[in-house]
């Protein structure tokens, strides 16, 4: 059997799926809950301090007949500092946390002035990238050096864009060359995700890892 949703159920009404549409939010992704890669992008500030921003919502694919690899950042708010420098530099590193990396690169948020290196003040360290003037997060396993291609807004007039990145070039750690996906792999963040039958247990919003590869064959 399966339960069948278009219209925002009774249930959900006044809870966090409900309310965080203040915030951007549609109830829709706390009850289909697609998860997305979790990282950190930084760029440099017009006053040439660091630049940390979490970002998500976001997907990596191939293109221009397989000699590119691109970064689509879903939803880039406009009136933040990485949207700005983005604009400023055209040129960014996205990089990649495991769990152990996870506190410091969250610590971004908090640290999230204008007058301030935002990975130092997070307790992280930065490194020299080779290819674009933007700072790369040595604590994070895998940074991809980009270069900015375009920006759409999904709904003309939003607030948030789609930006392109072409991915220039990475660095990987030796200790991930392995196996990028496993317990000590990426982050992917799960947003709210909330039972529409009982919502009776308070969901909250989690970096996760995938737990279990399933083998479905080979194709
Ligand atoms: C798990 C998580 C995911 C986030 N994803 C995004 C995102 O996709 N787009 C966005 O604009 N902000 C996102 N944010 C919020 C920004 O990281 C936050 O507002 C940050 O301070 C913005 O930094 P900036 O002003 O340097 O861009 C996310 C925050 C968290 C905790």
């Amino acid at each position: 059997m399966k339960y069948t949703y278009r219209e925002m159920p009774e249930n959900l009404k006044g809870t966090y799926a409900d309310i965080s549409r203040n915030w951007g939010f549609c109830w829709k992704e706390s009850v289909m809950s697609v998860p997305s890669p979790l990282f950190l992008v930084t760029t440099y500030k017009s006053n040439g301090l660091p630049n940390a921003s979490m970002q998500s919502w976001s997907t990596f694919t191939c293109a221009n007949r397989g000699s590119g690899y691109y970064a689509l950042l879903g939803s880039v708010n406009k009136n933040g500092h990485l949207y700005r420098t983005l604009q400023e530099t055209k040129e960014a590193v996205i990089n990649f946390m495991s769990a152990e990396a996870h506190a410091a690169c969250m610590a971004t948020i908090r640290n999230n002035e204008f007058d301030k290196d935002e990975i130092t003040a997070s307790g992280l360290t930065t490194e020299k990238a080779d290819w674009v003037n933007a700072p790369m997060v040595k604590e994070c396993f895998m940074n991809l050096e980009c270069r900015y291609v375009w920006e759409k807004e999904i709904v003309p007039g939003d607030d948030h864009v789609v930006i392109c990145l072409e991915v220039l070039g990475g660095h990987i750690d030796e200790e991930h060359l392995a196996d990028r996906i496993g317990d000590n792999g990426l982050l992917y963040n799960i947003h709210y995700q909330m039972n529409p039958e009982n919502v009776g247990k308070t969901a909250h919003d989690y970096a996760a890892v995938l737990q279990r590869k399933v083998d479905v064959g080979e194709y």
